[in-house]
């Protein structure tokens, strides 16, 4: 199975081209700071899979690389080619030949796709051997319908966590599962889609604004 769904973001893509400038704040920094340190310096074009409207450009480009944007929501390019070269592609469908790429991020996506693990498959074939690939997404254990924050301290977990099925259940009425829904992928099958794909984790990184991480990512190599 594919990971092509409807582009569930062309009605919402103003708002979260705003969503991911100043509204975000500190969590659009520290995505990027743990962007910037997983991917390292480099040159050649880096594939920003599921772009969005390119709030991630800046880091990226910043390190050396050349980042080119691909995702499937129209609306979200329409901000995106602001920043940098755009294409309608889907994630599991992308439009390079074997082996092209030298890099790819994948931020903030894997909860947006029904099949995350086709998407790594196929940055996976893209990627020439050496080449780079950098995970980021909320975090698998922590972030999705079966975890509330609601009454922080306190993160309740509850045993949906084993439920991949699309739901717009969220504690969070102001973010962007609320209009949009999500998928989930837990955290083995996150891994074991790297490894599938014959990329070879470097390192792993959990961060978050407090003691319990919201964000979740890994740098790999193509074998
Ligand atoms: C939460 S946004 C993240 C956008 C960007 N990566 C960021 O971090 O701001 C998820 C993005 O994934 C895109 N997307 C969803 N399914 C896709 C697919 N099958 N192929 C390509 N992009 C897809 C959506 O259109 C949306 O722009």
């Amino acid at each position: 199975m594919g990971s092509e769904t409807t582009a569930a973001y062309d009605a919402h893509a103003d708002w979260y081209n705003d969503f991911m400038s100043a509204a975000a704040g500190d969590y659009l920094r520290r995505v990027h700071a743990t962007l910037g340190d997983l991917l390292g310096p480099g040159d050649g074009v880096c594939l920003d899979v599921g772009c969005g409207t390119g709030a991630h450009v800046p880091p990226v480009a910043d390190l050396g690389w050349t980042p080119l944007g691909v995702d499937l929501s129209v609306g979200q390019l329409r901000h995106a080619a602001r920043r940098m070269p755009v294409a309608v592609a889907d994630a599991a469908r992308l439009p390079f030949a074997d082996g092209a790429l030298p890099a790819a991020v994948c931020v903030l996506i894997s909860t947006d796709v029904p099949d995350y693990g086709a998407v790594i498959a196929d940055i996976g074939r893209v990627l020439r051997p050496g080449g780079r690939f950098v995970h980021l997404g909320v975090h698998p254990c922590f972030i999705g319908a079966f975890a509330d924050w609601s009454d922080r301290p306190r993160i309740v977990v509850d045993q949906r966590y084993a439920d991949r099925a699309h739901t717009y259940d969220t504690w969070n009425p102001h973010g962007v599962r609320a209009r949009v829904g999500g998928w989930h992928i837990p955290l083995a099958d996150l891994l074991n889609a790297a490894t599938a794909a014959g990329l070879r984790l470097e390192r792993t990184v959990e961060c978050g604004g407090s003691a319990v991480p919201d964000l979740f990512g890994f740098a790999a190599v193509k074998d």
